[in-house]
């Protein structure tokens, strides 16, 4: 049982590396990519998305055929979005499509593995840096290989956050948005950052290079495999009302310090978008 989880690990890096060298082709190849909407007019998808997901998807169903899946575009093409106790791959085949389409130098590959409804390893690439980010529970948070720690920095004036506007435009979305980020801005806070994939921004916070993060309206795939990795980095994570991070929850606290976090919640409007696993409309 010592390390059951090493072997899926192992292939969620590979098939991250190789998922990553897909979309660097994409990108290098003239043909524009074809550009599809979801949820709404500035909700992106491209073939590129879901060839990966498929691609993913494929080469561990292989290897490990009695495990489940939650996939951004399989949930978006109709299949059931369910975390359940099984052992769970919860993939981004492109956190930041925005940004690929755009050629925005941040995308990451991101996949996380769940059992017990706990993540047990997060695997994010980030694919034009080349930084392959991994953490497993209990193990500690890397880069390359190379340890992560989060910023000691304690105090929120002192801070960089980062977050996003997400792809939800209706009015009253929008005012909130703007609410929490002009109470964080007039804090005042040393910087107010994005990259554009939850995911990289999750992984900045591991990284020490920015506190917190926070975001309302992000997906379990967004942000499962990042969780893992701030928190292996000695980050906190909270939901942002101030409870529990909640994968399901679609709301968002990553910090270095509990202080932080706590802080950044005081300052954020709130809003509850429908969890993703609440039962589809027609059940
Ligand atoms: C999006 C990115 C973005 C965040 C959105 C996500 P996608 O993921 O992470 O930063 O603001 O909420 O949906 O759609 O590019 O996989």
């Amino acid at each position: 049982m010592a390390d059951l989880w090493q072997n899926a690990m192992d292939h969620a890096v590979s098939a991250a590396r190789h998922a990553g060298e897909v979309v660097r082709e994409a990108l290098r190849d003239d043909r524009k990519q074809t550009v599809m909407t979801k949820s709404s007019l500035v909700d992106l998808v491209t073939q590129t998305d879901q060839k990966v997901e498929k691609l993913i998807i494929q080469s561990v169903k292989e290897k490990f055929p009695t495990h489940c899946f939650i996939g951004e575009e399989s949930v978006s093409a109709g299949e059931p979005l369910l975390l359940t106790d099984a052992p769970t791959w919860i993939i981004d085949p492109i956190d930041g499509t925005t940004n690929f389409v755009h050629t925005f130098p941040f995308i990451a590959v991101s996949i996380g593995f769940s059992v017990n409804k706990q993540v047990e390893f997060g695997v994010v690439y980030s694919c034009l840096e080349d930084k392959m980010y991994t953490a497993r529970r209990g193990r500690g948070a890397f880069c390359n290989g190379a340890p992560l720690q989060v910023s000691d920095q304690e105090d929120i004036n002192q801070s960089i956050i980062a977050t996003e506007f997400g792809s939800n435009r209706d009015a009253e979305t929008v005012d909130k948005i703007f609410i929490s980020l002009r109470r964080v801005l007039s804090l005042p806070v040393h910087g107010i950052r994005g990259a554009g994939t939850a995911a990289i921004n999750m992984c900045l916070v591991a990284s020490g290079c920015v506190e917190a993060y926070y975001e309302i309206g992000i997906h379990v795939w967004d942000v499962a495999a990042g969780s893992l990795i701030v928190s292996e980095a000695g980050g906190v994570l909270l939901d942002t009302d101030g409870g529990p991070a909640d994968l399901m929850s679609r709301r968002i606290v990553a910090a270095n310090r509990r202080i932080i976090a706590e802080r950044l919640v005081k300052e954020i409007e709130p809003f509850s978008p429908i969890r993703d696993d609440a039962a589809p409309a027609n059940q």
